[in-house]
């Protein structure tokens, strides 16, 4: 049996992806976009495409995202897209965020159509907010101030493990009789950020606490963080899409293919809980 080619092998998702299908005894290949792959890795960078043909040799599965930070994720994902049609792969696992369906223009949207079309055997799987940027993208201030700083009201979001988008995938990449269907992944419950900062409290033991700010106080917070302008700007509009009450609805994606309920946010926080710890 051929590898499969985990991109963003060394990520939130990635990483846990190579885990499971290495406990598995599957052959996985992770792909990095620096300069000394590690054990176990490839050289591709979605930037420029280098490392592309050799990354895929001996390639059968792929798993497929667009690291954060491109706003033109469609063209990042192309190349990819047209070898694994190329070299006949027997599925892609294409994970994008829930919402890009929305518009069909949409670069994350054009990527997915991309896919549809191919002819590779398929699945988009498109997961709602990560529970994990709570101890990534929104620390910052959770640690220095024990604030949550975020433009998204009182709006509910029915966050996800990552663990669990994980699971998906693993499952989704060996089996064949969900192909060509997407699925949108969320937790069980949808939670507003209130009950976020309770549930982390409870975890660290500290008092932290959820404050509204307005989109153009977050969107300073972003550029100081160096983050490019356009990929600033596509975060406001999809926190604003949040802040709309889009991320509020629940699937039960990952109980009908993993046969797991997903994690409950009181898990992840147990589990992250030195992250936020004064
Ligand atoms: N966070 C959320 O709430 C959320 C919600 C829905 C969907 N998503 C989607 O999830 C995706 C991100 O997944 P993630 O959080 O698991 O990723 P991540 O933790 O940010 O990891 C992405 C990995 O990509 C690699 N990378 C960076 N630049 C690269 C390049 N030029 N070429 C190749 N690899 C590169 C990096 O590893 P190396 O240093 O090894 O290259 C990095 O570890 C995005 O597409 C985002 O839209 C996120």
């Amino acid at each position: 049996m051929g590898k499969t080619l985990v991109i963003g092998a060394n990520g939130t998702v990635g990483s846990e992806l190579v885990r499971l299908l290495a406990a598995q005894g599957q052959p996985v290949l992770g792909a990095t976009s620096r300069a000394t792959p590690g054990p176990g890795q490839v050289w591709l960078d979605l930037a420029s495409h280098g490392g592309l043909d050799t990354a895929f040799d001996g390639v059968d599965r792929a798993f497929l995202l667009v690291p954060p930070g491109f706003v033109d994720q469609h063209l990042r994902l192309a190349p990819l897209i047209d070898t694994a049609r190329q070299r006949g792969l027997r599925k892609v696992v294409l994970m994008t965020a829930m919402g890009a369906n929305a518009d069909e223009a949409a670069p994350l949207r054009q990527a997915e159509r991309q896919l549809e079309a191919s002819g590779v055997p398929y699945n988009i799987i498109r997961p709602n907010w990560f529970m994990q940027n709570f101890h990534t993208f929104w620390l910052q201030p959770i640690r220095t101030q024990g604030r949550i700083l975020l433009p998204v009201g009182p709006a509910r979001g029915s966050f996800i493990d990552a663990r669990d988008i994980a699971a998906v995938a693993a499952e989704l990449l060996l089996r064949s009789d969900l192909d060509n269907r997407d699925f949108d992944l969320t937790g069980a419950e949808a939670l507003d950020h209130d009950e976020v900062a309770a549930l982390l409290s409870e975890a660290s033991g500290r008092a932290i606490v959820y404050q509204d700010i307005p989109p153009a106080a977050m969107l300073d917070a972003l550029l100081a963080a160096q983050l490019p302008r356009p990929y600033a700007e596509f975060l406001l509009r999809i926190l604003g899409h949040f802040q709309a009450g889009y991320a509020e609805r629940t699937t039960d994606a990952v109980q009908a293919i993993t046969g797991r309920a997903p994690r409950s946010f009181r898990q992840y926080a147990a589990d992250h809980r030195a992250a936020w710890a004064a």
